[in-house]
């Protein structure tokens, strides 16, 4: 099968088109034929070996210490169950299903575990849009929704709303009855469009001295301002970070010990249920996902170098079908969908 790998770390140039063999899957796997994934932030880290804060030494440890351990990256999914093991009954082939998975997405087969993150695909979906939601939807779903435990009326703040995860935050905690502010340089009308009721604009304001307070401010954005924001927090405010950092779990750790405004930090794993979840909420519109461009397999290490330099004003898709199957113009041009 065709399958974009790497045999090094490094920058999207790193990535190739190769023939590789088709995973054979046990008892408890599904095959999928991929038809679409989508390259993120998370798949940036693991091809160049970018691990964040106390990431650095575990990230080598887990993925690779010299080189990378997996050669195929991708680590979302939408596509075709195309046969099963003998022990699975959730799925059957011809099934269309999403989901995120440790690495292996961005080639023609992947094989999943039945019992992982992986859901059928909400109704009226695409394949680009579902392999676009695992990765903002469930992260937004474990910080919010299990960690915050944002409740309805509550104002929540999202820093980087114009982002991959932002996006998808700004949707679930206007779901979940949140009073919603965005803070973003760009896209302001989408940010708007998606949920947000006030957008601020981090390049001329700063929203830790605007005299506003919030109940949870949930920052995507690389700086840990935990001790910036905590007087825009209300007395029980949660602040939430994406990166987590030796000093933000020092934070974390002191604010649970002594009450008041708590610092909270986490890695957003994929597992059934999230799947799941976010299906349910997709299917109810309470999440949609922005699709900026679309690249076919063979353009993978272009997708990469868009994600990381062409400030993306949406997902950026890896068509993973094959050319004949392929809704691209005879030429393979880049889709710009929006
Ligand atoms: N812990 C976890 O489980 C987990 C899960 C998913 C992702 N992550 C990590 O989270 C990070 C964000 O991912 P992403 O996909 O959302 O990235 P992204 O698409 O690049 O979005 C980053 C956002 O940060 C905003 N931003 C940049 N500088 C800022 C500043 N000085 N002040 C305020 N906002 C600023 C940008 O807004 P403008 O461009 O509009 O200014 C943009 O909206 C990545 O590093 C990723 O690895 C962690």
């Amino acid at each position: 099968m065709r399958a974009a790998t790497h045999e090094t770390y490094g920058t999207p140039d790193v990535l190739t088109l190769s023939e590789v063999p088709r995973p054979t899957i046990g008892d408890h796997e599904l095959l999928v034929e991929v038809r679409a994934s989508v390259v993120t932030h998370g798949d940036r880290r693991l091809r160049a070996a970018d691990f964040p804060g106390v990431g650095v030494v575990v990230g080598r440890l887990m993925f690779g210490l010299f080189r990378p351990r997996h050669r195929v990256p991708g680590t979302m999914f939408a596509g075709r169950v195309v046969a099963v093991g003998k022990a699975v009954t959730r799925f059957a082939a011809g099934d269309d299903v999403f989901g995120s998975c440790d690495r292996g997405a961005q080639a023609e087969y992947l094989a999943v575990r039945a019992d992982k993150a992986v859901a059928r695909m909400p109704e009226g979906l695409d394949y680009a849009e579902a392999a676009a939601l695992p990765y903002g939807a469930g992260t937004a779903v474990v910080f919010l929704r299990d960690l915050a435990k944002v409740q309805p009326g509550e104002r929540v703040l999202i820093v980087g709303a114009s982002g991959g995860v932002g996006r998808l935050a700004v949707q679930l905690a206007h779901h979940l009855g949140a009073e919603v502010t965005g803070v973003c340089s760009r896209d302001h009308d989408l940010v708007r469009e998606l949920g947000a009721t006030h957008v601020i604009d981090h390049t001329v304001a700063d929203y830790t001295q605007a005299g506003q307070r919030y109940d949870v401010i949930f920052d995507t954005s690389p700086k840990n301002r935990f001790c910036a924001s905590r007087k825009a927090l209300a007395p029980k405010g949660r602040y939430l970070q994406l990166h987590m950092s030796t000093g933000l779990l020092f934070m974390m750790a002191m604010t649970a010990l002594f009450g008041g405004r708590r610092a909270l930090t986490g890695v957003a794993l994929g597992n059934r249920k999230l799947v799941e979840d976010v299906r349910d909420l997709a299917a109810q519109g309470a999440l949609r996902a922005v699709i900026a461009r679309r690249y076919p397999l063979e353009r993978v290490a272009e997708a990469h170098a868009f994600l990381e330099s062409g400030r993306p004003r949406g997902s950026v898709v890896v068509d993973v079908a094959r050319a004949a199957e392929r809704p691209l113009s005879a030429q393979g041009a880049i889709l710009q969908v929006a």
